[in-house]
């Protein structure tokens, strides 16, 4: 059982305050009756809660895709300029939401968020060995000598990478998929193959790829079949 004010609030649209106006005005049913206070204890698995006759879904948690834009940091406290949380648009903002793994600054690409510890402790459990697919762009053209070496795994100073598969694309883009996630990891396996990344875009995570019609720097809910694909991750 779970406090009416709260539960509503915990899906984000509505503030505590918010529910307690709507409350008093009128306008929140539970099971149909007019809801009399906004502390009335509620069961969360089986109410039908509706704010002017339209029923709230309530979601146990929530699971965001976005595209991150260029200039976002994915971490979440101590560094200046912006956050890819503050990309949330306001109407699905909750308390708890992260990301679920991180991508550097100038990385654009598919990012998951959500208030889901859990599961993102799944997906980026690095003995999980999920796939994460980048297509790259370099300042030279890729070689079949870099497809050997990434296959081989790339000394770092912290340890041989494990193994990388490069598929070498048109002019000076690849893609590279990684089954672990270290610090600057692309960008560190081309620097010791002689190479710069001028360009690094997370396509996929697993089997949910990035859909094409999601804009950079847009974000939206994951849809049911999506959410499965991504939980076939784990
Ligand atoms: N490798 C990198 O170098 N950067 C990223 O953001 C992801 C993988």
């Amino acid at each position: 059982m779970e406090r009416l004010d709260k539960l509503i609030a915990s899906q984000g649209k509505y503030s505590r305050k918010d529910v307690k106006q709507l409350v008093a005005r009128r306008r929140v049913t539970v099971d149909g009756g007019v809801a009399k206070s906004a502390d009335v204890k509620v069961d969360e698995t089986k109410a039908i809660i509706a704010i002017d006759g339209i029923p709230l879904t309530i979601k146990k948690n929530l699971y965001l895709l976005l595209n991150k834009p260029k200039g976002y940091v994915s971490s979440t406290e101590g560094h200046d300029g912006a956050y890819v949380l503050e990309l949330v648009p306001e109407e699905l903002y909750r308390d708890g939401l992260f990301p679920a793994g991180r991508l550097d600054k100038d990385t654009t690409g598919m990012m998951i968020i959500t208030d889901d510890g859990q599961m993102a402790h799944r997906i980026l459990a690095p003995k999980k060995h999920v796939k994460k697919k980048y297509l790259v762009t370099l300042d030279v053209p890729p070689t079949e000598e870099m497809v050997a070496k990434f296959k081989e795994g790339i000394s770092l100073s912290e340890g041989l990478t494990k193994p990388a598969e490069m598929e070498i694309l048109e002019e000076n883009t690849a893609y590279v998929t990684l089954v672990e996630g270290r610090y600057h990891q692309i960008k560190r396996m081309f620097a010791s193959c002689g190479a710069t990344v001028v360009g690094l875009h997370r396509v996929s995570m697993g089997n949910l790829a990035l859909p094409d019609d999601l804009p950079v720097g847009e974000m939206r809910e994951l849809t049911e079949e999506e959410l499965k694909l991504l939980e076939e991750l784990v």
